[in-house]
């Protein structure tokens, strides 16, 4: 997805979007058939723009259907075209920091066409930094976000993941529902780096969503596993996302489920697919309970199960109104509705 805008609209898109993964500035395009024709575009820019031989730099590579065939060298023509610009122009270079670079750069080649960008973002942004504890097979949260807004919840409604591993579901969903930008507590961004970081217009920005956030939530958002560990670390995340007394996670087997009473809202759970965790046989049970659950309990909710494996999906019973095909990493994936009566 592209968009234009100023540097506040960068800053924003940071700050605000929640299913993107990093946020790139493009500064340059150019068709290249070789390393050669690389290196002289990249030095063609007027790089004393962006840096000073007193910053760090890295350059992180793909390249995809075209002459240049090794990532690698391609970022390290780049850095070299870069390097050398600024030996022939003040004698001295910027130094290279692979782990926290302040000026990160984006290489990617296409069909033999080379887009530079700056990397805004810096750190992935799907990392929030509230889950350090990783339980087996926890969903990437930019990917948990996307699928609660792809269910349509809009937060007036109770919302409750039966399976819940490590809280993401249920995290995303109190950050939404209480308009909590994604990377308001995000311990830095790649833009900060910059020569142009305006500390007056980030600071600005960042304390005018952080006045907007609710402080507590008009639904409730539930969580549950059979596991007590994942339970715990549920409560954990729960409180380094802020949101720990908002919540409720408990260790329940999905066959004990009960939705809240009250108002139905959204039933939104990823079950094992028997992909990384559990073998497909032992599944078979617990997504034909999960029908059953659906079915005898859940009369007016709506429920979403993110699955990787249709022959599982189809144990549940029940026909989906609608299957939106994903990725979750490379398993292909869909997210079924349940329209339940
Ligand atoms: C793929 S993981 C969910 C990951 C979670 N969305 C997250 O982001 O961490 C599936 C979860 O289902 C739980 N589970 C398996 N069988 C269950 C059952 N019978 N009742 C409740 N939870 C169960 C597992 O303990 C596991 O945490």
């Amino acid at each position: 997805m592209s968009f234009s805008g100023d540097q506040a609209l960068l800053y924003r898109a940071n700050l605000w979007l929640r299913t993107a993964v990093r946020v790139l500035q493009p500064i340059l395009e150019a068709t290249v058939t070789s390393p050669e024709e690389l290196y002289d575009a990249v030095r063609a820019l007027d790089w004393s723009r962006y840096m000073t031989p007193e910053h760090t730099l890295a350059v992180d590579s793909n390249v995809r259907d075209s002459r240049i065939t090794h990532s690698k060298y391609a970022a390290l023509k780049t850095k070299d075209a870069i390097c050398d610009q600024f030996i022939e122009r003040v004698g001295r270079r910027p130094s290279v920091d692979v782990e926290e670079p302040m000026v990160g750069l984006n290489l990617h080649i296409h069909k033999d066409v080379a887009v530079l960008s700056l990397e805004s973002s810096g750190e992935s942004l799907h990392k929030r930094g509230y889950r350090p504890i990783l339980t087996k097979a926890p969903l990437n949260e930019a990917l948990a976000a996307g699928l609660i807004l792809l269910s349509g919840w809009k937060g007036d409604t109770p919302f409750v993941d039966p399976m819940c591993g490590s809280g993401t579901l249920a995290i995303e969903a109190a950050w939404m529902a209480l308009r909590r930008p994604p990377g308001l507590t995000r311990r830095r961004f790649g833009f900060q780096g910059w020569m142009d970081f305006n500390i007056g217009l980030w600071t600005e920005l960042r304390d005018e969503a952080r006045r907007g956030v609710k402080k507590s939530l008009d639904v409730p958002i539930l969580g549950s596993d059979i596991r007590g560990d994942a339970v715990g670390f549920s409560f954990k995340n729960a409180r380094a996302a802020g949101v720990g007394h908002l919540l409720n996670f408990e260790v329940k087997d999905v066959a004990d489920f009960q939705p809240p009473p009250g108002t139905p809202g959204t039933i939104l759970c990823n079950p094992p697919y028997g992909e990384r965790i559990g073998e497909e046989k032992e599944l078979i049970g617990l997504h034909r309970t999960l029908g059953q659950v659906f079915r005898d309990r859940c009369p007016g909710w709506q429920a979403f199960v993110f699955t990787g494996n249709a022959t599982l999906a189809r144990q549940i019973g029940i026909k989906p109104a609608e299957a939106v095909p994903l990725f979750n990493g490379r398993i292909p994936c869909r997210l079924l509705r349940y329209d339940l009566r």
